[in-house]
């Protein structure tokens, strides 16, 4: 095997992973923030932050996909004689002594060292604040005295990130600033309808300033080389319109061995409309100084950090593994978990190739989002729920997105995906399960968010099968609609034009023909969680009226969607087949064999193995496996996007890592551990970045929604990093189907699949009020509990019996 550079490397003990040198394939970012102030910043401090909602309150600008690639973010230029260096090394690229990143639990550190100088940056949002803390410490490692002058950096977005890239004309003249002492203020657009500003602050005196970009850096020169710091001398520009930035200025004299730490503070506020101006044209700043006052010393500072670490600690003491793999322990103790925060945070609205502007969040990404996140924090599981369920549709269809500042459903892309309803059983489902909280199905729950409309949740679950059972096709399986978990399946869009989205359309058929088999196994698996919580409430009409459903339309898939070896994919709109031995290109594809063997269907007639092989057999290559094969060579107009993808990438044969553990849980309910754990170490990236750091581009500390595919013109080459559903399927998998800890309505079910060749292993969980101590010895064994002891106690059965306090469990196989 090709040995490839490395970029940098674990710590686990830290909870971190260090970046060693500034130019990595990509720019490889983190996340700061939990709730309501989010940053994005990458291994050169590149990135921006925002208010709740990327798109509507963007509070530092950004440009996409700029040259340089990662252009913009909280820059320092520390100037020493004539030379000018940034701890990030970006951007001015000034070669470093030394280089390191350290991206943590939501924090960042980047140190930069030159010419006998340190300066260490620790970004981070203290939890429930409003504001980025960027701690900056510098240094004096040499013998002698250094004069430095230093420069903070941020430049303004103009709220609206979506128009601050479009509406020159307006947006030049409109930017206003206030400067008092240390502090910058954003107030553009206050004066009218905004009641909400930002601020820059540094907890110490400045000797000058500047707020206006060309004035700061130049117009005709760049970050690399801003006017004003070659020349070592603040202007102190106030800034009228044009683009409005924050820089401070200090002078800095550190005698050798000397270090000095500066608080720097970017902060948002929101003030009552009576209490905007504290005098004619100038903000009420009283809030600001508020929080200003909260971290404007090193202490206060190292004291937020430190409630930042607890809190990290605690979450990540929920569901902890020891088995003596580190690859395997790190990514489910830390960087899996991580990854399911920040999806459960941002769903698919913020990151380097999501810009914040398009999508807010998913119907269906939210749902799954939120299993992967449920045991951390139940109770914002729970308002998601609710929030997510209050933009369906009185028959069960829903917004296909909705945007998290006003948690509206989004017009521009409707509903019509009918996938979607499935998605909230499976969450709520989830959610129960994790909690016992029964109450939240009493919840009274709006449609399309209009007061007066309520109905409970339980009756949302319930029009969300109606909406499948009412939505069939001619061979009695489900309609597909706009698309369903493959966005890129449009069987009703037939278009030829190239100024339509495909997904948002649908002009020939309304959709009336175009079957899913997806679907079908989707409702199946999440049917039967709603049939059994249908008889754990005591419905038992409907709970028989609803396994009537789920068993007529086993019936269908075993009829209409059996192609030999595996299952169909879909019908189209002509009521061919699709993913069929018949078909000339993609003759098989994954998610229907993920959900009809997750679903189990024909498991008696020897379907879910025979799937289960041709997944190996045709899908599986050295990363993963891909979504269909063979990829499609051309456009297909029946079709719709999916053919529209070059070979091997996204949804046309990429290892799209989201579905591959639909089929590893397919495995372990078949009891195929061998088969389960090498499909699963594939796309796991601990074992990823062992190996391909280059070829693979992305982050090598999380999942990426694609890698590409055997197809592609570069197999194992990622992209579309952090915001993907396969976080929380990778936690759903490894967590309760892998290592087998499942929560129940009643207690933990204990159910392992695993490599003949795994050994003993501990699993700590917090479940409810107990905490649960768990070793499992399998013996060699795949599959299988033998035998259970509670407590020193013998069990029935392989469900621990909930009960509050600590217990000790141990399990063979
Ligand atoms: C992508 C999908 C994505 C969709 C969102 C498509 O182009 O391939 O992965 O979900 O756009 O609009
Ligand atoms: C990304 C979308 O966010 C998700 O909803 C969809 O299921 C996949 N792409 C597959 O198309």
């Amino acid at each position: 095997m090709e040995q490839q550079k490395r970029y940098g490397h674990f710590d686990d003990q830290h909870r971190e992973y260090v970046i060693t040198d500034p130019q990595t394939p990509w720019p490889w970012i983190n996340y700061l923030g939990n709730e309501d102030f989010f940053s994005l910043i990458s291994n050169t401090a590149g990135g921006y932050s925002f208010y709740k909602d990327a798109k509507f309150r963007r509070i530092t600008r950004y440009r996409y996909n700029n040259v340089p690639m990662d252009n913009g973010g909280r820059y320092f230029y520390i100037k020493d004689g004539d030379t000018v260096w940034n701890p990030g090394w970006k951007p001015c690229k000034t070669p470093l002594d030394f280089y390191e990143c350290r991206h943590g639990m939501s924090y960042t550190r980047v140190t930069g060292r030159k010419n006998g100088v340190e300066a260490s940056v620790l970004f981070f949002v203290p939890l429930k604040k409003w504001a980025e803390v960027q701690k900056l410490t510098l240094t004096n490692q040499s013998n002698e005295v250094k004069n430095l002058k230093l420069f903070s950096f941020e430049e303004w977005c103009l709220w609206n990130a979506a128009t601050d890239m479009e509406n020159f004309q307006r947006n030049f003249s409109t930017g206003e600033v206030e400067i008092e002492g240390s502090t910058i203020y954003h107030k553009t657009e206050y004066r009218e309808r905004r009641n909400h500003y930002a601020f820059y602050h540094v907890n110490t005196p400045i000797q000058g300033f500047d707020t206006d970009r060309e004035t700061f850096v130049g117009l005709y020169n760049e970050f690399a080389d801003p006017q004003v710091v070659i020349e070592g001398k603040p202007r102190n520009s106030h800034a009228h319109g044009w683009s409005p930035i924050a820089s401070h200025y200090i002078e800095v004299t550190l005698q050798p061995g000397e270090s000095k730490d500066f608080v720097f503070l970017l902060g948002y506020i929101e003030n009552e409309q009576d209490k905007k101006f504290s005098a004619p044209q100038v903000i009420n700043k009283d809030k600001a100084h508020a929080l200003i006052a909260e971290l404007d010393t090193t202490q206060k500072v190292d004291q937020a950090f430190a409630e930042l670490c607890q809190y990290w600690d605690a979450l990540l003491n929920i569901y902890n593994v020891r088995t003596g793999n580190d690859k395997l322990d790190r990514m489910v103790n830390i960087w899996n978990q991580y990854q399911c925060m920040v999806t459960f945070n941002f769903s698919r609205s913020a990151s380097f190739f999501e810009s914040g502007i398009g999508r807010g969040m998913g119907f269906r990404d939210s749902n799954q989002d939120l299993v992967g996140f449920v045991h951390q924090i139940p109770s914002r599981a729970r308002q998601r729920i609710i929030d997510i369920a209050s933009t369906q549709f009185p028959d069960g269809g829903c917004y296909h997105q909705y945007q998290p500042l006003t948690k509206r459903g989004n017009n521009d892309i409707g509903g019509g995906f009918n996938d979607d309803p499935c998605w909230l059983i499976f969450g709520t489902v989830a959610y129960i399960k994790e909690t016992g909280d029964f109450s939240i199905l009493d919840e009274m729950v709006p449609f399309d968010n209009q007061p007066g409309s309520e109905v409970t949740l339980f009756e949302h679950l319930k029009i969300s099968m109606d909406h499948v059972i009412n939505n069939l096709g001619p061979h009695m399986l489900p309609l597909i609609g706009r698309a369903d978990w493959n966005d890129c399946l449009n069987l009703n869009c037939f278009s030829w034009d190239p100024n339509e989205s495909f997904q948002t359309t649908e002009n020939v058929s309304e959709g009336t023909k175009a079957e899913s088999l997806m679907i079908a196994g989707l409702f199946v698996v999440t049917g039967k969680d709603y049939v059994a919580l249908c008889q754990k409430l005591g419905k038992t009409q409907e709970a028989e009226r609803m396994q009537k459903a789920i068993d007529a339309m086993i019936e269908a898939v075993k009829k209409h969607g059996w192609d030999g070896e595996w299952y169909l994919r879909a019908y189209d709109f002509y009521g061919n087949k699709i993913g069929s031995n018949e078909c000339d290109e993609a003759k098989i594809f994954i998610e229907s064999q993920g959900w009809c063997t997750m679903a189990e269907i024909g498991a008696q007639e020897g379907m879910v193995a025979k799937s289960l092989d041709s997944c190996k057999k045709y899908l599986e290559c050295e990363h993963g496996m891909v979504l269909n094969n063979p990829a499609f060579t051309k456009y297909i107009y029946e079709y719709g996007e999916i053919s529209s993808y070059p070979e091997g990438y996204k949804e046309n044969a990429g290892i799209f890592c989201h579905n591959n553990p639909w089929v590893i849980i397919g495995e372990c309910l078949a009891g195929r551990g061998n088969d389960a754990w090498s499909h699963y170490a594939k796309i796991l990236p601990s074992y990823v970045e062992e190996k391909y750091q280059t070829l693979h581009k992305v982050e090598p500390y999380v999942n990426c929604q694609m890698v590409a595919g055997k197809d592609a013109f570069k197999p194992g080459e990622g992209k579309n990093s952090w915001l993907t559903g396969t976080a929380a399927w990778m936690w759903y998998t490894v967590s309760e189907f892998i290592l087998g800890i499942k929560p129940d309505y009643d207690g933990i079910r204990i159910d392992p699949c695993l490599p003949e060749t795994a050994t003993d292993y501990t699993v700590q969980r917090k479940f409810r009020d107990a905490e649960y101590e768990i070793t499992i010895h399998p013996n060699g064994a795949q599959k299988g509990v033998k035998t259970i002891t509670l407590d020193g106690q013998p069990v029935d059965g392989t469900v621990i019996p909930y009960s509050a306090g600590k217990h000790v469990v141990e399990v063979t196989m």
